[in-house]
């Protein structure tokens, strides 16, 4: 038992380093009777002797921060991921203790004293108590105990199988009747619920590169559909402008740099775009939008890539381009705006630490101006567009934001958000259709020896494993695996992203444990974002494309999730809201440890296979075409192992035409 608990000894109280970003204070409204429960949570934690000196000091936190972190259990200093030998335990309790170092590394996470990796609120742990009994309790697991989380609590370590996942681990699920932001704020005030986004709290988080595949096919993509490009041409001479330089969004500068266009990126706070400027993943910074338009002049005319932040509020920027007749191709948003009254969206008219300021002072004028903001930047936006820009929602909830903010116009039927909205999200009009219909989705490693050599070793082996002539996305990909060393992705651990389908995840997979086994390559941790094929069901992000009327549900998510604990993967994650907010989504995640054993040959064969078409199975049941397609090559070529429900359909017409009968008022319309 005291093996399992927090030390009897008090540790230091903690320093933090100037220049490490700090979480806003997330606002206090606690009652009394609830504050005294938030203490008693938090204290549940700490040994009987140390309480009466720690409740003041979780209250003063509570008071400061709107959270109780309990500062004094973080490790000193900076937390950086070591080479998987370095740590206690199991080959898989250690690699487990890695990727958490990892997603509260300074150079990764965003708010790494709040345990916040990225997405403005997506923690690892609530609070550091969290964080050092998991490690213990990592430490002592055998092969054959399996480790459940509860929203970064750790609920305990029970016997189950070698077979059986190690950590089972869910975040901010809610009954549906008080499945919303409010009531999480409270829960999460009190210390029982935890917003894990995706890969915070799944423990998957590879630094900006895991988004900056995703991020280059979108913009490829877009530009082949929207501005005619060919298949083989890259953006040359193209402008894109968006927001944001924080954890994913920071991806969209070097993004549209490997596709060959100009990128022009707002951003109101400088320490991010320090920090991405300093890691090359921006290549110019100004606050003059005079000296960014003579730039997009010149690169235009020499038809080079370009990324520039512009110091500033995206909306200052949108209406600049707009007031100057500055034709900017391809548009959209990557504020935080799944946050968008917490700090996410920082309005116009304030700068960062004005937002910031205004929003601890008073977080009713704030959500004035945030909506204020919308208004303008939705404006901007419809001028922008009617002089021929292409925009789009990239996931961040800023649609539904700018409709919750009072433009109803931005709804597609003008009433409700159930029809969609005027402009597409990604998801709509390429990724659903270009990738997760077909299984294409976000696989990645990360090589657990924390050796260059490892990851260059992997690159080449998946590279390998993928046939360039095969498809368009196999074309792109193959050409991502050949250039991803030279284009520097890595910050953090020795990681990799690589977009694959069914086959090409298993065949890269089995190659890389093989490599293990081996000898070649120390262990690697398999794993994906939840932002994929099956791993996510939301109707504002990864099942916008869905037709059915089954994107507001939430079943698939859940099959998977139970799907990968069955089939033994490693580590089996289920969230609220990640990437949208809570309630506006339900995501999972996995890892899988390759230790180079034939069990794990079986775990990569049956459990990838599942988590990639128990997805393409529901989109091919929501008749999506491309999915339709997946399903019957799968159905033709796995006769014996398995079958998956194909639908028929219908003449829309002769429906159309029978439907028209009973409703008079339409048929004369
Ligand atoms: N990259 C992707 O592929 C992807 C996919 C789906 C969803 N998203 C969503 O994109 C959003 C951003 O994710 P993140 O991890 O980068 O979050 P983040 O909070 O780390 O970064 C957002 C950045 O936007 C900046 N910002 C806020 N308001 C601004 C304004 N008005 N003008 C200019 N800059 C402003 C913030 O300072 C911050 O740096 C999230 O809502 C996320 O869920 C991203």
């Amino acid at each position: 038992m005291k093996h399992f608990s927090l030390d009897d000894n008090l540790p230091a109280k903690k320093s933090f380093m100037p220049g490490i970003r700090r979480a806003p204070h997330r606002g206090f409204s606690l009652s009394p009777k609830d504050t005294v429960l938030a203490l008693k949570n938090a204290l549940r934690y700490i040994p009987q002797n140390l309480q009466a000196e720690l409740a003041p000091e979780f209250l003063e936190e509570l008071l400061t921060t709107g959270r109780i972190y309990g500062y004094r259990y973080r490790p000193e200093g900076n937390i950086k991921a070591k080479p998987v030998n370095e740590y206690k335990g199991t080959l898989e309790g250690r690699a487990l203790q890695v990727m958490i170092d990892n997603n509260l590394d300074f150079e990764v996470a965003l708010y790494p004293y709040e345990l916040v990796t990225y997405g403005e609120t997506g923690q690892v742990f609530q609070n550091w108590m969290q964080y050092q009994l998991t490690r213990k309790y990592l430490e002592l697991m055998k092969s054959d105990q399996t480790l459940v989380i509860s929203s970064g609590h750790p609920v305990g370590l029970f016997p189950s199988s070698e077979l059986a996942p190690r950590v089972i681990s869910t975040n901010g699920l809610l009954i549906g009747q008080w499945d919303n932001p409010e009531n999480f704020r409270r829960l999460a005030a009190l210390g029982v619920t935890n917003y894990g986004q995706m890969t915070a709290g799944g423990w998957m988080y590879i630094g900006p590169q895991g988004i900056v595949h995703g991020t280059f096919i979108t913009l490829l993509n877009a530009g082949r559909k929207y501005l005619n490009i060919a298949p083989d041409e890259d953006l040359h001479g193209v402008l894109f402008v968006s927001s944001g330089l924080g954890g994913m969004s920071g991806a969209q500068a070097k993004a549209i740099e490997i596709s060959g266009g100009i990128g022009v990126i707002a951003e109101v706070d400088k320490s991010r775009i320090e920090t991405r400027h300093s890691q090359g993943w921006v290549g110019k910074v100004s606050s003059d939008p005079d000296q960014i338009a003579g730039w997009i002049d010149e690169y235009r005319r020499n038809k080079k890539p370009v990324s520039i932040a512009y110091h500033g509020n995206i909306v200052d920027l949108l209406e600049y381009l707009d007031q100057k007749d500055i034709a900017a191709e391809l548009i959209s948003d990557q504020t935080s705006c799944h946050a968008v009254y917490e700090g996410g969206y920082t309005p116009a008219g304030l700068s960062f630490e004005e937002g910031r300021e205004l929003l601890a002072r008073d977080s009713e004028a704030f959500r004035r101006k945030v909506d204020e903001s919308l208004h303008r930047h939705y404006r901007a936006l419809k001028n922008l567009t009617a002089k021929g820009s292409f925009f789009w929602d990239y996931g961040n909830s800023f649609m539904a934001s700018v409709f919750d903010a009072g433009v109803k116009e931005i709804a597609a039927n003008k009433v409700d958000t159930n029809d969609g909205f005027i402009w597409p999200s990604y998801v709509e009009d390429i990724m659903g259709p270009i990738c997760f219909d077909q299984g294409y989705g976000p696989f990645r490693w990360v090589c657990l020896s924390g050796k260059d050599e490892d990851l260059r070793i992997t690159d080449r082996a998946a590279m390998d494993c993928i046939d360039p002539q095969r498809n368009a996305n196999d074309r792109d990909n193959h050409h991502w695996i050949a250039s991803a060393e030279e284009n520097k992705l890595v910050v953090g651990t020795r990681a990799r992203i690589l977009y694959a389908d069914e086959t090409g995840r298993v065949r890269i997979a089995l190659k890389f444990n093989d490599l293990v086994r081996q000898g070649i390559i120390g262990p690697v941790m398999l794993g994906r974002d939840h932002h994929d094929v099956s791993g996510t069901d939301s109707p504002y992000r990864e099942t916008a494309n869905i037709y059915d009327g089954s994107n507001l549900t939430a079943d698939m998510s859940v099959h998977c999730f139970a799907g990968n604990v069955a089939r033994g993967m490693t580590l089996v994650v289920l969230s609220n809201g990640g990437g949208v907010g809570i309630g506006r989504s339900s995501n999972g995640g996995n890892g899988i440890v390759l230790d180079g054993s034939a069990r794990i040959d079986e775990v990569i064969k049956k459990g990838l296979s599942w988590d990639v078409m128990g997805g393409v199975a529901r989109r091919a049941w929501a008749r999506n075409e491309n999915a339709l397609k997946t399903v019957s090559e799968w159905n033709e070529q796995n006769r014996e192992a398995g079958h998956i429900t194909e639908p028929y359909l219908p003449d829309e017409q002769s429906l159309n035409e029978l439907v028209t009968e009973i409703y008079p008022a339409t048929r004369s319309k």
